[in-house]
């Protein structure tokens, strides 16, 4: 089976080369011919463990080919992946232009039965558009081409992409024929002897399935980050609460975990999207919103427990941050917490002192050199007035404390994950402050 997948992000060059991987035939298609070309020369455009030689041992195998044209490719396939951006625009809602623009190029240059497959994250109603973009153009040429549109939204965690989509707990289709069905069946058969579920159902519902995954586990780390805030008034430890809910099995041990805010390029594009969805549709969703207010407030926390520390005055203090990167093994800083901390640190005046084992050429290109880049995690703390720990990496886990002592200014440390332990923080004679203990 030959397929081609439009869009070679996380989800388009994962989903190519996990594809690949199991036999199929991909061209992976961007309109960025320096993508294209890096990806031609072995060099990958983001980091995930295992991809570059995945991507690498399929292209020398000849399953997987990287282009620009996707024109060229459509006659040799039958499954057209569109997994390009869904940025917000100005509202919130997410912006339709690119996958309506691979729509409008295959029903431009279509000349037999096509699968147009969306991965990327839309609002519902959206293969309907996508449906009606492809008839236009069939139109304006004349053609009674058959076709099918369906959903097919993508649960791939950054840093583990490539097993979650190799051993996934389950695929989500949305079909609208049976010939759908069957392509998509025979396309992801290889993945069954996983022993994972595929299930298809109506288009809507895959498409709003996506949403309510992402706006659940955003949910229920808003609601811990609430309860680890309440925790610290009524000294109570949210790390207890944490175990003490997760053994019940509704409620499951994962996602539990309070910190200084979630980020990434789905838990807030997608909350907002969906709030926009809701309230277009007349039923504003007052959880939703309070998931999203909690987190904004949340990503400022550090910041107000340092504030709180040297009460109120920061000017001139220099502050030491572990980590830049939204979560451990991915150099993804989009909507990461050490961008709003870094923000504020520096209109306070303070001189900021950062490492991170992967994202620092990420913040390079996005904030430039307005901070100090250290060399490792102990460059980071010199002179330093505090300590900052905003992405959990494993290096961060167990640094030797008296190095780190012995090169502070003055030893106070600020964990936003809740990576350390409070008592051997004392006895290391540091002032430890974390989230909801
Ligand atoms: C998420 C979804 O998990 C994935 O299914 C979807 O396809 C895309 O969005 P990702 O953004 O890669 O994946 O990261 P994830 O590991 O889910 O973490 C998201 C954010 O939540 C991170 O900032 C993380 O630090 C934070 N988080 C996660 C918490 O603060 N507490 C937790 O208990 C779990």
């Amino acid at each position: 089976m030959k397929i081609a997948i439009v869009g070679t992000g996380y989800v388009g060059l994962v989903s190519g080369t996990c594809f690949a991987e199991m036999g199929t035939e991909v061209f992976c298609v961007d309109v960025d011919t320096k993508k294209i070309e890096n990806l031609n020369n072995g060099i990958m455009p983001i980091y995930e463990p295992g991809l570059e030689e995945m991507v690498n041992r399929n292209k020398k195998a000849g399953r997987l080919q990287f282009t620009t044209d996707l024109t060229e490719c459509l006659n040799e396939v039958e499954v057209v992946f569109s997994a390009v951006g869904t940025p917000p625009d100005e509202d919130g809602s997410a912006d339709l232009k690119y996958v309506l623009e691979v729509a409008r190029t295959v029903g431009r240059n279509m000349t037999k039965y096509l699968l147009l497959v969306t991965k990327s994250t839309v609002p519902v109603g959206t293969a309907k558009k996508v449906r009606q973009t492809i008839q236009e153009e069939l139109d304006k040429r004349g053609l009674d081409i058959p076709f099918d549109v369906a959903s097919n939204p993508e649960f791939l965690k950054e840093g583990a992409a490539i097993k979650d989509f190799m051993s996934p707990d389950r695929i989500v289709v949305g079909v609208e024929s049976e010939r759908a069905q069957e392509l998509m069946t025979r396309l992801y058969r290889p993945f069954l002897l996983n022993n994972f579920r595929v299930i298809f159902m109506d288009v809507p519902s895959a498409e709003m399935t996506k949403y309510a995954a992402n706006a659940m586990l955003a949910t229920r780390i808003s609601f811990m980050n609430d309860i680890a805030n309440l925790c610290e008034i009524v000294g109570a430890d949210v790390n207890m609460i944490r175990k003490g809910i997760g053994t019940d099995d509704r409620i499951g041990h994962r996602f539990l975990y309070a910190g200084c805010g979630y980020g990434g390029s789905c838990f807030p594009k997608d909350v907002k999207a969906l709030i926009k969805t809701a309230n277009k549709s007349g039923y504003p969703m007052r959880i939703l919103q309070a998931v999203e207010d909690v987190n904004d407030e949340q990503k400022s926390i550090l910041f107000r427990k340092l504030e709180k520390q040297f009460g109120g005055q920061l000017q001139g203090r220099r502050i030491a941050i572990w980590g830049l990167a939204f979560k451990p093994e991915t150099d993804d800083m989009r909507e990461a917490p050490s961008l709003v901390i870094i923000d504020k640190l520096l209109k306070a005046g303070c001189d900021v002192r950062a490492y991170d084992p992967v994202a620092m050429d990420e913040s390079r290109r996005r904030i430039g050199d307005i901070i100090y880049y250290a060399k490792d995690i102990y460059d980071a703390v010199v002179d330093a007035d505090a300590l900052l720990l905003i992405t959990e990496w494993k290096e961060f886990r167990m640094p030797s404390w008296t190095a780190v002592h012995k090169l502070m200014a003055n030893p106070l440390v600020i964990d936003g994950r809740n990576i350390y332990d409070i008592k051997e923080m004392e006895e290391y004679g540091f002032e430890y402050h974390c989230i909801g203990r």
